[in-house]
């Protein structure tokens, strides 16, 4: 994950003042009421069905194993594995097959399936419902340049026909298990592809359609379009799951009400934010949430964090990642300013108790913080096509991807979001 996309001007803003009913809720939400008594179903996906309609985004670099884990604890839901790469995992390299990995109490287990070759994408969902999974999704949305100039991730979409292709691979390979993909509105506001690629996976069987409502060209950048999740809901048969800008557990009751999709995909809003599956459930249960945790809790959380990720990963790539973590779980608390920098480089494990030990337990989560942007930044991008790639919509060629085991190392280092 590149932490040079992260932009940290937002913590100039201003202290939200506490709110008089001392409830932790931006000014945006604070008048959102709960769910009503059977204003939601659940999320029905083939056999499996989700309460709360609640979908753990899948993220590169964040959700693995230790990620998921914790993320359960606090909620329910459906929680996503980052993307595997088909063909890393067919090779069985070292670092896929690890993130592509699951415990046995891990039910419903779920993995985001990258690939554009239609043999290893049927090869690899064998191989994973003979290991037991209960959900796939396809990465149709990644903006990558090294990616879309290959004709992969968000470049997919542009053909229709290749999406079909690709997913019925998938599909005819997964008997029972629901296949679901995720693409983003299109390449640039002058290539808009979602409908038309949204049709062709509804036609070869995927069981919904993830809408991340932004354009590969806007990466992470403005709002995302909403509106745009409105229109998929008004054309597909199968349920839509809308994406973007859920930095609250209101945003999701909002979303749903304003475009009628059937269940929220949360991405940026939870990173060093875990708990906010538990305020899912509260409020899609017609409950008042619980206040986030004060900082001195949360430093509690970042530790057990860190021992996850250093069972998953092993000490010293736990730790190189626990530190980009640090940024997100101390996000807009103000006491701390100078242990706060000095997490971000820490070494061992008991460096980073000792410095957590030095932060004002007391303080409360900063209603600031709610908003502030988490893991990546605002820049757009010009999207890259492979040459030529606009003049044979129609083809259902799948371009080529890595293949030997140096490429794939190559191209999962670069592969950073969808
Ligand atoms: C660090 C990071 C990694 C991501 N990796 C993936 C990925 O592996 N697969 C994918 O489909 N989307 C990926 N995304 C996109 C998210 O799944 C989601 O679509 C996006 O963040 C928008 O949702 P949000 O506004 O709630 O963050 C990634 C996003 C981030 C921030």
């Amino acid at each position: 994950m590149d932490l040079e996309l992260e932009e940290d001007a937002d913590e100039a803003e201003r202290d939200a003042p506490a709110l008089e009913d001392g409830r932790c809720v931006s000014d945006l939400n604070r008048d959102v009421p709960v769910a009503g008594a059977g204003e939601f179903a659940p999320l029905q996906l083939g056999p499996l069905q989700v309460w709360p309609p609640v979908v753990l985004a899948p993220m590169a670099g964040v959700t693995n194993l230790a990620f998921r884990s914790m993320c359960r604890e606090y909620g329910a839901g459906l929680y996503v594995s980052e993307m595997i790469t088909a063909r890393g995992f067919l090779m069985g390299n070292r670092l896929t097959t690890l993130l592509a990995s699951s415990s046995p109490d891990e039910k419903p287990r779920s993995v985001q399936v990258y690939g554009t070759d239609p043999k290893d994408l049927g090869e690899m969902v064998a191989a994973l419902v003979e290991e037991g999974v209960d959900h796939l999704d396809i990465n149709f949305g990644c903006p990558v340049p090294k990616v879309t100039k290959n004709g992969g991730g968000s470049a997919i979409p542009v053909k229709p026909r290749l999406v079909e292709r690709l997913v019925r691979a998938m599909v005819s390979n997964a008997g029972d298990v629901p296949v679901t993909v995720k693409m983003r509105k299109g390449i640039d506001e002058d290539l808009i592809t979602f409908e038309d690629a949204a049709r062709a996976a509804e036609s070869a069987g995927a069981s919904a359609v993830g809408l991340h409502a932004r354009t590969a060209a806007e990466l992470y950048s403005g709002n995302a379009d909403w509106a745009a999740i409105a229109r998929l809901k008004s054309i597909l048969t199968v349920p839509v799951l809308g994406n973007g800008d859920i930095w609250e557990c209101w945003d999701a009751l909002r979303m749903m009400r304003e475009t009628g999709c059937d269940a929220v995909i949360i991405g940026r809003g939870c990173l060093g934010r875990p708990w906010l599956f538990g305020e899912l459930v509260s409020v899609f249960n017609g409950e008042q949430p619980a206040n986030p945790p004060n900082f001195g809790q949360i430093a509690d959380i970042l530790l057990d964090h860190a021992r996850r990720l250093s069972d998953l990963f092993g000490s010293e790539m736990g730790i190189r990642q626990v530190r980009k973590w640090t940024t997100w779980y101390t996000k807009g608390f103000r006491n701390s300013a100078a242990v706060r920098g000095l997490l971000t480089r820490v070494n061992t494990f008991e460096e980073l108790d000792a410095l957590l030990q030095q932060i004002d337990r007391d303080e409360p989560f900063p209603r600031q913080a709610l908003r502030m942007g988490r893991g990546k930044g605002t820049k757009r991008q010009k999207v890259r096509l492979p040459e030529g790639y606009l003049d044979q919509r129609d083809d259902d060629t799948p371009p080529k991807g890595p293949h030997t085991l140096e490429e794939i190392r190559a191209w999962e280092r670069a592969l950073n979001g969808g």
